[in-house]
């Protein structure tokens, strides 16, 4: 790749940075589409994010997706936000305009929604009430995909009750907070059940929970990817419901912003899955 001065210049701002996958994802759709532009890991310290934010219009950059830490405290910095990065109340999307303002969006929801209807396509939100595990700041964003979707009922469990209260109250919908000690009992006749909590990643105790109450063929997602099959994903097939896996919700919330800065509406499909897969440390 030789970068020059029309290509065109996008990245993601985190701390640390280095172990980002969106580099490798958008590399993989800009050589397929043969698109004059590069995606740069961008190391920014949490005290320097506003003034990264504000040089992208002079440095030639299109945009940049956010990681941790700076979703949340990026709110500020912005010039419009999308209803959606409202609601969730964190941006991992910035685009800069023709006027050089910077414009937030928050497309997690959007990379959930689609990752749950590409690996259990006969899912429908209607047909019955959801159960979320956990309930921060990933839990904000799938919360709002499935209000969105139009399930009749959200029932969120979280460790400490008092932050499902805050999401029931602050996104109102069909939602419920449900005590951790209740979380067997809560998946009666769901449809779906998703964890957002950290349980069941590499390094992280599993999520305890007993799936006997879920209805059949009901969908268990994990919206961690590392390990791609989780405890919970293990037991959930086993049981015979449909598991879809965390990772194509990092490849689906990547189309909006890569469409807006390259241009092209890119897909997912089973190599880019393989592709981002089959990166060391990545
Ligand atoms: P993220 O932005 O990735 O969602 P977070 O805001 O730190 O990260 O939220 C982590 C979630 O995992 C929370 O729901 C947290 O529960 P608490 O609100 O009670 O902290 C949940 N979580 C983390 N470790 C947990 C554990 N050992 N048992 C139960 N829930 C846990």
């Amino acid at each position: 790749m030789t970068v020059t001065g029309h290509t065109t210049r996008a990245g993601v701002m985190g701390w640390p940075v280095a172990h980002s996958r969106s580099p490798r994802l958008h590399g993989y759709w800009l050589a397929l589409h043969g698109i004059d532009g590069a995606y740069l890991p961008l190391a920014v310290a949490p005290d320097d994010l506003a003034d990264a934010l504000g040089a992208l219009p002079e440095r030639g950059f299109a945009g940049v997706n956010l990681t941790v830490p700076h979703k949340e405290a990026a709110l500020a910095s912005l010039d419009t936000l999308s209803e959606t990065a409202r609601r969730i109340g964190a941006v991992n999307t910035v685009t800069v305009g023709t006027d050089g303002t910077l414009a937030g969006d928050n497309t997690d929801a959007f990379g959930f929604i689609e990752n749950i209807r590409a690996g259990a396509p006969t899912w429908s939100a209607a047909a019955g009430p959801a159960v979320m595990i956990g309930a921060g700041g990933a839990a904000r964003a799938v919360a709002v995909a499935l209000i969105d979707a139009g399930v009749p009922e959200l029932r969120v469990v979280n460790r400490t009750r008092a932050r499902a209260e805050t999401l029931v109250a602050e996104l109102g919908g069909p939602l419920a907070a449900v005590d951790w000690a209740d979380r067997h009992g809560a998946l009666d006749g769901a449809t779906l059940l998703v964890n957002t909590t950290t349980l069941g990643m590499t390094g992280a105790p599993p999520l305890e929970l007993d799936l006997g109450a879920l209805g059949p063929g009901a969908v268990v997602n994990d919206i961690v990817y590392a390990p791609l099959e989780t405890p919970l994903l293990t037991v959930a097939r086993r049981a015979g419901h449909v598991a879809v896996d965390g990772l194509g919700m990092l490849l689906h919330q990547a189309r909006p912003g890569f469409a807006a800065w390259f241009g092209v509406e890119p897909e997912v499909t089973a190599e880019l899955r393989a592709f981002v897969l089959d990166e060391p440390g990545g």
